[in-house]
């Protein structure tokens, strides 16, 4: 497929990398795109490829299980399988970008051994902060935790969570002293089998065949070595995984904005009207053109953010932009896609418009627009004032 990349710095491994989540996108996941997207459910066998194909501990050491690459890779993986599904991509991104890096940043060695290697072999993992009554403002979490002798006890529920469906490793916020405010915030591990009950199923616009599940804690027990980091850091763990979960999330709207693209434009020179090819009417390709440099500037802060966040750089402010570009970039791009191709671009049989229902939630999770806007005009206002 003809492809816009033109970032000069990738290495070998990560080109290496793209070929393979290619091959296994379009391969593995393409032919069950659609029928995933309509029964609303994750085939299992993808999942599992995910897994097989060393897909879910990219950034884990070899030691325990995992890939060993870059962030840049992991990056790389959740463009490329959003480029085809972007449903697919973001299971790959949750696990990945969130809850296998609160392990390996966070985690006691001890931690690390025993969690690590599942995460990497076959056990899906959440990431639960989110609540009914605290999105935007996800430190006002009414999750609690109370001492128990050696274990915490976890009352609450958690609203919105991506791969609980499939999940057996769940990592929760909970407030542990309300009196401190969100200087309470606590983060355990709780696996399934442990009582954690899925209490809704919520049914999508878009990412239809990504789970995104309530869940209620009633009474869950946890042995008091689950808790991941210091007692009253969960918020400082939770709002630096989610800087690298921007970029994540950022790379998924790339993806999903060059899908469409490689979907509609070939066709816009297949067609004709009035004698000539609809992709060569000036109206066209002005707006394919426009659309090749947005993609192409979405990627380029995208990829930025990465190298600063794997150089050891600040990337908070680089990360928000990344996201906040990227969503309004796959938005526009996967709606002006389904015009370049008009009538057929409007059915599901061609799968551009899927695209469109799923660039929507690119503004939404992992912090709407507007808090990467707050958190870019923070930046702003330090450097100008
Ligand atoms: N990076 C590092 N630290 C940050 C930070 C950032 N981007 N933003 C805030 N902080 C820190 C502050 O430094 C401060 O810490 P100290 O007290 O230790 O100095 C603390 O957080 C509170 O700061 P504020 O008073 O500025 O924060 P706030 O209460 O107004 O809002 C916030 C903070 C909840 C982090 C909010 O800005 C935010 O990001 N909301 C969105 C929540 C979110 O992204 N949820 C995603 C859920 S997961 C998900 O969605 C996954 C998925 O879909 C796939
Ligand atoms: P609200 O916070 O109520 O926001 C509604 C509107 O108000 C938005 O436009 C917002 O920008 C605006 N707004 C709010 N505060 C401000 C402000 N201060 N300034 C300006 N505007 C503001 N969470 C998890 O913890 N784990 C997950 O795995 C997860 N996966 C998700 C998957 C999906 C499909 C969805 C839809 C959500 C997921 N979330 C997850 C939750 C997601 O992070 C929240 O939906 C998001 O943070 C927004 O919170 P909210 O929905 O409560 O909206």
């Amino acid at each position: 497929t003809a492809r816009l990349n033109s970032l000069s710095t990738y290495t070998e491994d990560e080109e290496m990398l793209r070929e393979s989540v290619q091959r296994f996108a379009n391969e593995v996941v393409g032919p069950k795109v659609r029928e995933m997207d309509e029964n609303e459910m994750m085939d299992p066998a993808v999942i599992k490829g995910l897994f097989d194909q060393g897909l879910m501990g990219i950034e884990t050491s070899a030691d325990h299980g995992g890939s060993e690459s870059s962030f840049t890779s992991a990056i790389i993986a959740i463009e490329e399988l959003a480029r085809v599904d972007p449903s697919v991509s973001v299971v790959c991104d949750v696990h990945n970008t969130l809850v296998n890096t609160i392990f390996r940043k966070y985690g006691t060695k001890d931690q690390q051994d025993k969690w690590l290697p599942q995460l990497a072999e076959n056990k899906l993992g959440s990431f639960c902060l989110s609540e009914p009554a605290s999105g935007s403002d996800a430190f006002a979490l009414q999750t609690r935790a109370k001492k128990d002798g050696s274990n915490w006890i976890i009352n609450g529920s958690k609203m919105w969570i991506t791969n609980s469906y499939e999940a057996e490793i769940f990592l929760i916020f909970a407030n542990v002293d309300p009196a401190q405010g969100y200087k309470g915030i606590t983060c355990f591990v709780a696996t399934k089998d442990m009582g954690i009950q899925i209490a809704k199923k919520e049914q999508k616009l878009g990412i239809r065949a990504s789970s995104t599940c309530t869940l209620n804690f009633d009474d869950l027990k946890v042995p008091e070595e689950n808790v991941i980091g210091e007692v009253g850091k969960g918020y400082k763990i939770a709002i630096e995984i989610l800087n690298e979960g921007r970029v994540g999330i950022a790379a998924q709207m790339v993806g999903l904005a060059q899908g469409a693209f490689d979907k509609a434009v070939p066709y816009t020179y297949q067609r004709s009207q009035f004698g000539q090819p609809i992709g060569t009417f000036q109206g066209m390709a002005f707006s394919i053109a426009k659309a090749a440099v947005d993609i192409e500037s979405a990627r380029l802060l995208t990829y930025n953010a990465a190298r600063r966040k794997e150089e050891g750089k600040s990337f908070t402010k680089e990360a928000a932009m990344a996201k906040y570009w990227s969503s309004v970039v796959a938005q526009e791009v996967s709606g002006n896609a389904i015009e370049w191709a008009g009538g057929v671009g409007f059915t599901r049989e061609t799968g551009i418009e899927k695209y469109w229902r799923d660039s929507k939630i690119g503004a939404i999770y992992e912090g709407t627009s507007n808090i990467q806007l707050n958190t870019i005009a923070k930046f702003v206002q330090k450097e100008y004032s």
